[in-house]
């Protein structure tokens, strides 16, 4: 199994480019054949996103414009929990159709928060789609229209995600190498 190291962390290789190739595959001919007509927006979050939404993005045959978001999270001072800002819309996104691109839902709570924001400016409707989803860690309910894969609680990085800042350009995906103590 191959492994590597990014700061103080092992980890070994979990999903091979080819896996995701043919995840990106599956999730653009799905998202082809139920918008096939309709002019969509893709809404890419940085910085984990970029590279899916790059290779996804180009197996997309509709008319689609992209504009990618940043999201800047807050922790409340108060108990109201993190505040998420956003940084890059400057679409008009009343009477779109919103595709959400994310990397990873994790606990939820960045999607969920977008998704409320997203809301205010009355688009038509907003659908999601992830590379991966950890369901034992989420606390929020989230409607994923579409999914790469279901994982495990385990912590992931490479194709775009990272390990505090690094680890991005793997063109695969590595989880996290955890050492038994017993
Ligand atoms: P959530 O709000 O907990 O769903 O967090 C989602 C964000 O946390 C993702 O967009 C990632 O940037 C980051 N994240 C969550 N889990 C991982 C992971 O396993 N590896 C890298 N980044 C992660
Ligand atoms: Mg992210």
């Amino acid at each position: 199994m191959k492994k590597i190291k990014i700061l103080e962390k092992t980890f070994e290789l979990f999903i091979s480019s080819d896996e995701i190739d043919a995840i990106n595959k599956r999730l653009a001919q799905a998202i082809n054949r139920d918008f096939n007509g309709r002019e969509v927006m893709f809404l890419p979050i940085l910085n984990g996103a970029f590279i899916f939404a790059a290779d996804l993005i180009r197996q997309v045959n509709l008319s689609c414009n992209v504009s990618f978001l940043k999201l800047a999270s807050y922790k409340g001072v108060q108990s109201a929990g993190d505040v998420v800002k956003l940084i890059g819309i400057n679409e008009n996104l009343r009477g779109k159709v919103i595709i959400i691109i994310e990397d990873i839902i994790d606990t939820g709570i960045t999607i969920s928060e977008l998704i409320d924001n997203l809301k205010e400016q009355g688009p038509a409707e907003i659908n999601i789609v992830t590379l991966l989803y950890k369901p034992d860690k989420c606390v929020r309910e989230i409607k994923i229209d579409y999914l790469g894969k279901e994982i495990g609680n385990r912590f992931v990085v490479g194709y775009g995600l990272d390990y505090n800042g690094f680890g991005r350009n793997l063109p695969d995906i590595y989880q996290e190498v955890v050492t038994s103590h017993f």
